[in-house]
């Protein structure tokens, strides 16, 4: 009885350029601004920091215009009424941004999540509830490089209250810790609880088509009873492939990345060896490469590709992304495919979450499994997936998707014409 509808929603970073007549997604500026256009009552936003203006990082740039309206949009929301609820990481990377000052001052509601206190990780979750019907979920901050300098996919989905009051209450497990001395129950109360979940999910039209999905969320601590892990959501969604695997991620580590002393974690890595092993499941992974990368990335991802064989039918397949940096040197960590997205031939995945285990042992993050596989032919095609494998592949086919090997020996990921 929800009739929902639901898009896809991406960033390509200026200077980009695709072929013509390549597949692309409604622009997320666009999308957000539509979103926050049709908010009549209220908005609830999940966020990691905000920066939306370019002088927070001293930076005088046009490509920062997008974002400086977004605020601007949350402004005027207030200044109509509307309430604005935001949750936080506490301390933040923004520094020097004033956004939630701001907005505070105009009357936003805003809470700073201490996860360092709490789980030792950090609230890294991106998504918005719209007057309990509509979502956003997706990679992109509330930073106003999101627009025009980092690559992102997210998804929208309209006239789904059904869906957003299950989001609302992964948000309330974060705004009910938003006060000094909080600390994560280790049982939470009944009313956090979900019925929807990987073993039911929910039944929903998204445009006319019979679909099932459900929200994951991370860390375990933040999973009150019936909420689906986001790595058990994972395992699931690659276990259940039976012809493809199609991951974007910007990184990708079978061990811990913030928690010392660092430890190995296959758990996902496993999972790709299993299908591509018992059932060859075609893997493929497009992973990112920009200045901040860790080359020791790119040892775990030659071991991964390395089980690859054609007598065994074992299809393991791996490309470094690279946004071109261009003359864009100016801009702090910018230029990088940022997307946390995965699609199979059942499923498609729209993530907040990198690929390594601090992800889902303590950070907090979100994930959106839609499953319009079904075994009854009568049934309309997948079209979500359909969409989400073709943007895969416009990316995969692209002149910015390039092998290991022609990495340059120092792995340096400028990309080169
Ligand atoms: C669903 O319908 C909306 C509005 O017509 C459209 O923008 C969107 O692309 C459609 N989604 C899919 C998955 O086709
Ligand atoms: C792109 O699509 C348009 C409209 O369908 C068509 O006229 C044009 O020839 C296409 N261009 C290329 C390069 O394929
Ligand atoms: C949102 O509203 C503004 C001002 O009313 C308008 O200029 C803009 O076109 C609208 N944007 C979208 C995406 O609906
Ligand atoms: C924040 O502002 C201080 C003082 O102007 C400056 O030194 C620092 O570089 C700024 N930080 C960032 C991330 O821009
Ligand atoms: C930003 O750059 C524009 C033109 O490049 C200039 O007119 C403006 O004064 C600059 N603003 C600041 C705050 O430096
Ligand atoms: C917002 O609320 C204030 C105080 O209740 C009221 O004076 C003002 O007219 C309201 N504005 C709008 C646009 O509803
Ligand atoms: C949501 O539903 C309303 C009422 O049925 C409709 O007018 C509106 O166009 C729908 N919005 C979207 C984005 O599909
Ligand atoms: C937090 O704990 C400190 C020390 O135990 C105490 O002084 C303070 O009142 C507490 N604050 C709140 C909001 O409970
Ligand atoms: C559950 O109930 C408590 C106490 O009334 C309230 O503070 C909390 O926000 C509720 N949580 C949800 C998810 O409804
Ligand atoms: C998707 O739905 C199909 C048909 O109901 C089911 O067999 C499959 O297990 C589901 N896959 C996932 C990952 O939920
Ligand atoms: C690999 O696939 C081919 C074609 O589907 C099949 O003939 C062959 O037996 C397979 N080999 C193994 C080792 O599974
Ligand atoms: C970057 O290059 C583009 C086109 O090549 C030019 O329009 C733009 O002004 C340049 N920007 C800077 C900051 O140099």
């Amino acid at each position: 009885n929800c009739h929902c509808s639901f898009e896809l929603v991406e960033s390509i970073p200026c200077d980009m350029a695709y072929e013509t007549n390549s597949t692309t997604m409604k622009p997320l500026y666009q999308a957000w601004m539509g979103l926050l256009n049709m908010t009549q009552e209220r908005i609830h936003v999940a966020s990691y920091y905000w920066s939306l203006k370019g002088e927070d990082i001293n930076v005088n740039d046009s490509s920062s215009e997008q974002g400086e309206d977004i605020l601007k949009k949350f402004e005027s929301l207030l200044m109509e009424n509307v309430s604005v609820y935001i949750a936080t990481s506490l301390p933040t990377l923004a520094v020097n941004s004033t956004d939630l000052k701001v907005l505070k001052e105009k009357g936003a509601h805003v809470r700073r999540i201490n996860f360092g206190h709490l789980t030792k990780g950090v609230l890294h979750s991106k998504f918005w509830i719209v007057d309990m019907k509509h979502m956003y979920i997706g990679s992109a901050n509330m930073d106003w490089r999101s627009f025009s300098q980092v690559k992102e996919v997210g998804a929208v989905i309209y006239n789904c209250s059904c869906l957003a009051k299950d989001l609302w209450k992964t948000f309330r497990t974060y705004w009910d810790l938003g006060h000094a001395n909080a600390t994560v129950p280790s049982s939470w109360p009944s009313n956090y609880s979900t019925k929807i979940n990987k073993y039911r999910p929910l039944e929903v039209q998204f445009n006319g088509t019979l679909t099932t999905a459900y929200f994951s969320a991370s860390p375990p601590a933040f999973c009150p009873k019936g909420r689906t892990p986001d790595l058990i959501s994972i395992i699931d969604v690659i276990n259940d492939a039976e012809e493809y695997v199609y991951v974007s991620v910007m990184e990708y580590f079978p061990t811990t990345r913030f928690s010392h002393p660092a430890k190995y974690w296959p758990d996902i890595d496993n999972a790709l060896r299993r299908v591509a092993f018992n059932h060859n499941v075609q893997i493929r992974l497009l992973i990112s490469c920009w200045l901040h990368t860790d080359p020791s990335m790119f040892h775990y991802l030659q071991s991964l590709r390395a089980l690859s064989d054609p007598h065994t039918n074992i299809t393991i397949d791996v490309k470094i992304f690279i946004v071109p940096v261009l003359n864009h040197t100016n801009i702090p960590f910018g230029r990088v495919n940022h997307n946390k997205y995965m699609v199979t031939d059942k499923v498609a995945y729209v993530g907040t979450s990198n690929w390594s285990k601090d992800y889902f042992s303590t950070t907090a993050g979100v994930g959106l499994i839609i499953n319009q596989t079904s075994t009854d032919p009568q049934r309309k095609k997948p079209v979500i997936q359909e969409q989400l494998k073709n943007l895969f592949e416009r990316d995969w086919n692209s002149k910015y998707s390039v092998n290991m090997e022609d990495l340059h020996g120092q792995k340096d990921c400028v990309w080169e014409e």
